[in-house]
């Protein structure tokens, strides 16, 4: 059976209201996307994931849509979409569109119907109930609203203003097919889905059991004491996977990539039967709280190729619009930033690149108060070192910021006097002018990474062999298609390493002063090299 593209694919995240402004309002917009589109493609990624800009209010940027099919002013109009997709296709780029199908705005059109009584044609298009369940949002407190004008409370798995979709009623589902239809129609290569693990909710909607857990993690989502059994991961919402995928199908190959948590055992059951006959990859967000060693890095990928093993594909993800960027975790130090990338685009699996992780761009602290990110409003009272203790990331304002193109005013984002959320003052040394320039910079190398990984079809597709017998600190993994092997030695710690091994050739270092000897490579700390057998 063939790989499908997708398997063999990279992935770099748009958001775009951060991206490039070219009309001065400071916000970026899908024109500013066209313009940095010759970036992007000598970037080396094939498939940009735009984050939404249809029509919505804007209360979750973009996340509470109240029209599928329509573009926000502020980002441009169809035409300009239409232009984005040709001209991402012309330069053999793919493009997906980021679907939330779990929920719209409250201010979508459909649900005003659905509120306004409780036998309109929409009354069911909702999740509505004369009493609310114990059930708790993933956003933490009470899930369920009161409509006074139904006179019902309404379910929303995320915040307040976004009230989820039921999917249990036949019209919701053909309608939301239809909107899947309606952009692979238009050319789009297919779909980030957002929250995807909620789509369906428990039809009896019986409580959820008690938990002593706090707080959700990556592994296992229940969290403010109870076990999230009924209102997640729902057996209808595998066979969901199933149904959208034969709808992409019609279409011919197109990337279906879930946004979904829980443990790996469950998460695989997105991915449909051994065939893979559901959505073709999921992220698997455990990673983005990893820890920088050799260890953990061995024990992660073993993981992962126990749950993913061919026909599927793992995803490495490190960074994206909802939390801390990945060199947060290894406190800004870019040497470890450049092995990290090297990590992500030569392990097995398709890489996944947020916006400014190329250059290395940090997060900005911002006070909750003033966030435009609803989410830290809900958290105010809790004192913020708290969060910080724990790692979390709750102001998402502060991954958000805009790109940092250059040395210009608003690193060369806009031209406006003020931009949506302010640039980081650090962009006179951050930014992709400065990195142009610079042969070792963080840019170039994953520049030259991915020319690498573009030409190699071992780095795309090929078997992985984990190597045993490495000092300390090192991690190294063998890549083998059936014409090329090339091995991948990273040292995950700060002193040099000499590793006994054979090779024909060193075909990437991350370090100026690793010499290749004989049958023998010197690692700096923290350096890496890819060898040919
Ligand atoms: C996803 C998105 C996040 C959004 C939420 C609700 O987790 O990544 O940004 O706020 O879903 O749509």
């Amino acid at each position: 059976m063939s790989i499908p593209w997708y398997h063999k694919t990279s992935i770099y995240q748009i958001y775009p209201r951060s991206f490039y402004d070219t009309n001065g309002d400071g916000i970026g917009d899908l024109k500013g996307i066209i313009q940095k589109l010759d970036y992007l493609h000598e970037l080396g990624f094939e498939t940009l994931w735009i984050s939404p800009f249809f029509s919505s209010p804007q209360a979750d940027t973009g996340y509470d849509i109240s029209s599928y099919t329509d573009i926000a002013p502020e980002y441009g109009s169809m035409d300009d979409t239409q232009q984005l997709i040709e001209e991402v296709h012309q330069r053999g780029m793919k493009i997906v569109f980021d679907m939330v199908m779990n929920h719209t705005s409250i201010e979508h059109p459909w649900f005003k119907e659905s509120c306004s009584s409780q036998d309109n044609p929409k009354a069911d298009w909702y999740i509505w109930r004369d009493k609310p369940n114990n059930w708790q949002s993933m956003t933490g407190g009470n899930g369920w609203h009161y409509s006074a004008e139904r006179r019902q409370y309404f379910w929303s798995s995320f915040l307040p203003f976004q009230p989820d979709l039921n999917y249990r009623n036949p019209e919701v589902k053909k309608t939301m097919f239809d909107t899947v239809r309606f952009w692979l129609n238009k050319g789009v290569d297919g779909f980030r889905l957002d929250i995807f693990n909620v789509i369906y909710k428990d039809a009896e909607f019986r409580d959820n059991p008690f938990s002593f857990k706090l707080l959700p993690t990556e592994d296992d989502p229940s969290g403010f004491f109870q076990e999230a059994k009924y209102n997640l991961n729902q057996p209808e919402s595998f066979e969901f996977a199933k149904e959208l995928r034969s709808v992409c199908d019609e279409f011919g190959e197109k990337i279906l990539l879930g946004e979904v948590s829980g443990d790996r055992s469950i998460i695989r059951k997105f991915l449909g039967d051994d065939i893979n006959n559901g959505l073709g990859l999921v992220f698997d967000f455990e990673m983005l709280s990893f820890q920088f060693s050799a260890d953990y890095f061995r024990k992660l990928i073993e993981r992962i190729e126990a749950h993913f093993p061919d026909p599927f594909m793992p995803v490495y993800v490190f960074s994206n619009h909802d939390r801390h960027r990945s060199i947060h975790r290894l406190g800004d130090d870019l040497r470890k930033a450049k092995l990290l990338a090297m990590l992500q685009l030569t392990v097995r699996g398709v890489p996944c690149m947020y916006y400014g992780e190329e250059i290395g761009m940090t997060d900005l602290k911002q006070p909750f108060g003033s966030a435009l990110d609803p989410i830290p409003h809900k958290f105010k009272l809790i004192p913020r070192f708290i969060f910080d203790l724990l790692g979390l990331l709750i102001n998402r304002d502060e991954v958000r910021t805009p790109m940092q193109w250059d040395e210009a005013k608003n690193a060369g984002f806009s031209s406006a006097e003020k931009t949506w959320l302010p640039v980081h003052g650090n962009y006179r040394e951050i930014n992709v002018e400065k990195e142009n320039q610079d042969k070792a910079s963080l840019l170039n190398t994953i520049r030259g990474l991915m020319r690498i990984r573009n030409q190699e079809t071992s780095l795309q597709e090929g078997s992985q062999e984990i190597l045993n017998g490495l000092p300390n600190g090192a991690l190294g993994y063998k890549r083998k298609s059936a014409d090329e092997s090339l091995i991948i030695l990273l040292n995950f710690d700060g002193l040099e390493k000499e590793i006994q091994i054979e090779f024909s050739e060193c075909i990437f270092t991350l370090s100026s002063r690793d010499t290749a000897k004989e049958k023998a490579i010197r690692l700096n700390g923290f350096g890496g090299v890819i060898l040919r057998e």
